[in-house]
């Protein structure tokens, strides 16, 4: 049995589009229920419904094989697992945004709020700039208005957030996008079913081209 993290939600349910396209359908979980766990011994797979951020802790700990995670997740946390495909969904970037009258004094330490505590340390660092991490959980785009920061690290996607707060992207640091990761011992018992997912993905995103 192939077990399989998704990430609840828009994300997930077109990653297990793709899963089912490549021959692991389980069409149980389709039905509306508020169920976490679902299986289809016929065609060998298991898949769960997980917090997209805790993806990556399950496939790293063993309790799934394979799973889905947003490179963010991965650069924040850099889990212990292969990252094996890139899926070229879920894409966004991760940025530096501020009020728009924004102007960097560099002989201040600058006040950088955001959920991404490491993406961010090692951004700076690689800039040699003094920063004061704010470690927030969520709705980081509050912190510059209010003056609780300078800047924010965070997910930008189709930019409508920033815009109707009054921010602007002040940097790029790293396009993001899903990620197909598998846990580094069950690559090597599950190998066959793990490209038979590999191949059939990889043929939708031929497809899409
Ligand atoms: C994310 C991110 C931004 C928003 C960006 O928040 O933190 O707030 O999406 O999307 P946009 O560019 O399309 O507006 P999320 O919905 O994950 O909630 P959060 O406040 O918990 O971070």
């Amino acid at each position: 049995m192939l077990n399989v993290a998704l990430p609840k939600g828009r994300l997930g349910e077109k990653v297990y589009g793709m899963f089912e396209k490549a021959g692991f359908e389980c069409p149980s979980i389709r039905e509306e229920n508020r169920k976490l766990i679902f299986e289809n011994p016929a065609a060998g797979v298991r898949y769960f419904w997980v917090k997209p951020s805790d993806v990556a802790i399950y496939v790293e700990r063993g309790a799934a094989d394979i799973g889905v995670a947003g490179k963010d997740i991965l650069l924040e946390y850099a889990p212990d697992v292969y990252e094996l495909m890139d899926l070229d969904i879920g894409k966004c970037r991760m940025c530096v945004a501020a009020k728009k009258d924004f102007r960097d004094d560099p002989r201040r330490t600058l006040r950088v709020a955001t959920k991404f505590s490491n993406i961010a340390q090692d951004y700076y660092a690689s800039l040699g700039r003094d920063i004061d991490i704010i470690h927030l959980n969520g709705s980081i785009e509050i912190a510059p208005i209010l003056g609780l920061s300078d800047v924010i690290v965070d997910i930008v996607e189709t930019g409508t957030t920033l815009k109707e707060n009054d921010l602007a992207v002040v940097e790029t640091i790293v396009p993001i996008s899903a990620r197909l990761i598998a846990n580094k011992s069950g690559y090597e018992f599950k190998k066959a079913a793990i490209a038979r997912v590999l191949e059939g993905l990889s043929r939708q995103a031929e497809e899409k081209k």
